[in-house]
């Protein structure tokens, strides 16, 4: 695999080709996933539900990203790196410039910031500054006591519209990324579909242009609850590697996830 920059995502969007992205926290784990051919690894702030045993992702600060930033991209030769600004860490644009230079510094390639049109002009001063923006909108985590739980977003037409209203808008503002989450397919479907950007799914079907799994979820490391939208590849392969590099080959082929994966 050659270097992934923003620039082949791009490519692959044009040409119809699927990107695999998942979560990582520590070099090992990044360095494996990378020779399986994913194409972007995050480190997600799901680290404080997976790694520190939180209830949600609200306690992970900025010294926690850009430790697990700096493990992951010592990992990473190819793959894009994107790293989650955590929450409350970019709440004016001053703040998210001074935050996502650290994580650039760490070892990122792009920054991740969950939210919409609100977001706009931390999304271009960012842009203009040099970093990469990934937005991220539908069930964003950060907000999850907004939404009174982890639930899904734009069921009803109004919030699918506004969905939609916030993706262009974050798109004029400069992101060359968009992770939609937990949506009906139809609407990320469609969302693909208008944006000139790559849209990456999780819970949002089989019809955007990735898709990102939590790699917990991929490798079959969850107790208690299972998300509907999640696989466990490892469940059929005898190692790490081989079930990611399935992951990997069921996400560019657009067999996973399915209908099964997939709300409507
Ligand atoms: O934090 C994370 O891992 C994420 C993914 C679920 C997209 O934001």
């Amino acid at each position: 695999m050659s270097k992934v920059t923003t620039a082949r995502l791009l490519a692959m969007k044009q040409e119809q080709q699927k990107i695999a992205m998942i979560t990582a926290y520590d070099a090992t784990f990044a360095q494996v996933f990378e020779q399986a051919g994913v194409h972007a690894i995050l480190i997600g702030d799901s680290l404080g539900m997976v790694l520190q045993g939180e209830k949600s992702t609200l306690k992970v600060t900025m010294e926690d990203m850009a430790y697990h930033t700096r493990c992951v991209a010592n990992g990473c030769d190819k793959a894009l790196v994107v790293a989650d600004l955590p929450f409350m860490s970019y709440s004016t644009p001053e703040q998210a410039c001074r935050n996502a230079a650290t994580l650039m510094r760490a070892g990122a390639h792009m920054v991740k910031l969950e939210g919409g049109a609100w977001l706009a002009e931390t999304v271009s001063q960012l842009t203009r500054q040099g970093v990469p923006v990934c937005g991220h909108l539908g069930l964003t985590p950060q907000s999850v006591h907004v939404f009174g739980g982890f639930k899904l977003q734009g069921r009803e037409t109004e919030q699918a519209k506004q969905i939609k209203e916030h993706a262009h808008a974050l798109v004029a503002a400069g992101i060359q990324l968009l992770v939609l989450e937990c949506v009906p397919s139809h609407l990320a479907a469609a969302i693909s579909a208008e944006l000139r950007i790559p849209v990456i799914g999780i819970g949002a079907g089989p019809l955007t242009d990735g898709q990102v799994l939590v790699m917990q979820d991929a490798l079959g490391l969850t107790t208690g609850y299972v998300p509907k939208f999640t696989k466990n590849f490892l469940a059929e392969h005898p190692s790490v590697k081989e079930a990611i590099a399935a992951y990997v080959a069921d996400v560019t082929a657009g067999i996973f996830p399915g209908p099964e994966h997939s709300f409507n």
